[in-house]
């Protein structure tokens, strides 16, 4: 046990400072001594000059001078809430995780986001949503960092800085707010045509919800499941609102816009005080995990590629439901940090190019973004877990560390009650097997190479309304695109996905009929079960 740490008259140290920040009845100083007068600063005379001596003044407007930190450097706009996870032990046979047995219930804070417009941005732009939730689990924190769409823009990680840098705002004009309307954008997703997929998601009526609490989220790529007899299984993470999922047609996005900026951030916290409670199923896709994490032809570990609930089935694991709006919306939506790297036991990640990319992302940017690496010391970032680690000072440290020994083993510290591989539920890395042979190498497998069967595969699954929304939100996008060869150039993807989508579009651009695609790398036959899945859908 570490010594509790004392003042020097000998009372114990208050480790545990009170997260409210006003405590008495009195206007105080930062440190506690009370003000007469907040509204004039002391000057000689009158009419002044202002004196320098003014403590309160300086600390006053210093304070404020510092009040901003960096918006996120994506998914800037966003709201959170609190509320509850309740699992029904679905998934008992396949994870040790605690906090899916049945019935155990735990804190979450949820945090919902538009990706590429700043921090002021209106929330009814056409964009892809975030929907990243924290567990205070009892074996620690779990963040499932997902958005409302099942599938990103690109398959390796290292071209995040450049997907984002075409999607957000152009360097000149810092406009536009929005994802898809701009030169940047188009010019990305024709060259690197494995953004085809999220691409046509983006056009879709998905990107324009009607509400935080009518959209689906997806934990995106493929994670592993371990139990506690030390089997594995690979699954994908599904968020499917109770509400059913809704959307906004397009000119009530562009009013609204006008109207009410905060529309959904509003819609969220009106409708949790109303008790109106919104409410997730939590459930996943399970897959064999094999050497080949492939399933019925679909890579498991390719980010641009879902694979269809007709082929394996969601199935429920537990129930969440949002009861509690923020106290405080900066040190809780915008303090809160999320991480794909926050597991508990029993849950794990994969081999997916994107995925461990984030896992290296997040924490970079935090140190950034909350100044410095104690921000899982802020009250919305703390475990609800006994904290015991061996990380120690830096910017921010608010923690009073006892003991002298921060390494282990050691014999100072009163003992050492860790020896490695005790500890009961402790994190367990799962043994992988790392292919025998291999080389370095900077590619991709052919297995990632088909870019459209997917996108047709959607847009065969749209009804008719739902497709002419889709033709009319490429025509309105595409029109923002000033460079006629970056049109033409999105137009010949879209004869890959379908020749009467890519005539609409052209013909509502203006541009000449395109021909039909010629076989180009990016356009590999979709796997059989995926075929048969297309013919059920004729357009
Ligand atoms: C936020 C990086 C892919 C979902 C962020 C942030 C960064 C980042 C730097 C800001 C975090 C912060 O300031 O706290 C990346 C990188 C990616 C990637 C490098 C790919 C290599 C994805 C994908 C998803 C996703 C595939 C969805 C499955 C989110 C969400 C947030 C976020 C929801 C907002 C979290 C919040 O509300 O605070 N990402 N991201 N990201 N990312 Fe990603």
């Amino acid at each position: 046990q570490s010594p509790v740490p004392t003042t020097p008259t000998g009372a114990p140290l208050d480790a545990e400072p009170t997260d409210m920040a006003q405590q008495g009845a009195f206007l105080t100083t930062s440190t506690g001594t009370r003000l007469r007068d907040t509204d004039h600063s002391l000057k000689a005379g009158s009419r002044g000059p202002t004196l320098l001596e003014d403590h309160h003044l300086r600390e006053k407007i210093t304070h404020f001078d510092h009040e901003r930190i960096p918006e996120r450097v994506v998914h800037a706009r966003g709201a959170g809430a609190h509320g509850v996870f309740v699992g029904n032990g679905a998934a008992a046979d396949l994870t040790s995780a605690a906090f899916l047995r049945e019935g155990v219930e735990t804190p979450v804070f949820v945090r919902f986001s538009t990706v590429i417009g700043s921090r002021g941005s209106a929330d009814t732009v056409r964009d892809t949503r975030g929907f990243a939730t924290k567990f205070y689990t009892t074996e620690g924190v779990f963040d499932l960092v997902g958005n409302n769409m099942p599938v990103f823009f690109i398959q390796d990680g290292i071209k995040f800085p450049d997907v984002v840098h075409a999607a957000k705002w152009h360097p000149d004009r810092e406009i536009p707010q929005a994802q898809t309307a701009h030169d940047t954008f188009w010019d990305f997703v024709s060259l690197h045509t494995e953004a085809q997929h999220h691409t046509i998601w983006a056009m879709s009526d998905r990107a324009i919800p009607r509400s935080y609490r009518m959209m689906e989220g997806f934990g995106v790529h493929t994670f592993r499941l371990t139990a506690s007899d030390g089997s594995t299984t690979l699954v994908k993470f599904h968020w499917k609102p109770l509400l059913g999922v809704h959307s906004l047609v397009w000119e009530e996005t562009q009013m609204i816009a006008g109207v009410d900026p905060d529309f959904h951030r509003r819609d969220l916290y009106d409708s949790i005080e109303a008790g109106a409670y919104p409410q997730w199923e939590l459930g996943i896709q399970v897959f064999e995990d094999t050497e080949e994490q492939v399933f019925e032809g679909i890579d498991l570990l390719d980010p641009t590629k879902l694979v269809p609930e007709e082929l394996a089935p969601v199935q429920p694991i537990g129930i969440l439901t949002l009861s509690g709006t923020p106290t405080n919306f900066f040190a809780e939506s915008e303090q809160v940090a999320f991480h794909v790297g926050h597991l508990v036991p029993g849950i794990a990640v994969t081999d997916d190019p994107l995925l461990q990319t984030r896992l290296f992302s997040y924490v970079d940017t935090q140190l950034t973004r909350l100044g410095g690496p104690n921000f899982n010391q802020l009250p919305i970032n703390r475990t609800h877990a006994p904290v015991n680690d061996m990380l120690r000072d830096g910017m921010h440290q608010s923690a009073v560390h006892g003991g002298v020994a921060p390494y282990k083993p050691n014999t100072l510290d009163g003992g050492c009650p860790f020896v490695a591989g005790d500890a009961e539920n402790a994190y367990v890395d799962v043994p992988r097997a790392v292919p025998a042979k291999s080389r370095t190498v900077r590619e991709l497998p052919a297995s990632f190479d088909d870019h459209y069967s997917q996108a047709r595969l959607f847009w065969l699954s749209m009804t008719p309304v739902e497709q002419d929304h889709i033709v009319q939100a490429y025509t309105f996008e595409l029109g923002k695109c000033y460079d006629e060869t970056i049109r033409r150039r999105q137009v010949d993807c879209l004869t890959r996905i379908d020749g009467r989508l890519a005539a609409s579009v052209a013909a509502g651009l203006g541009l000449p009929e395109p021909t039909a695609a010629e076989a180009q790398p990016g356009d590999t036959a979709p796997s059989p079960a995926l075929s048969q899945l297309g013919e059920e859908w004729p357009v």
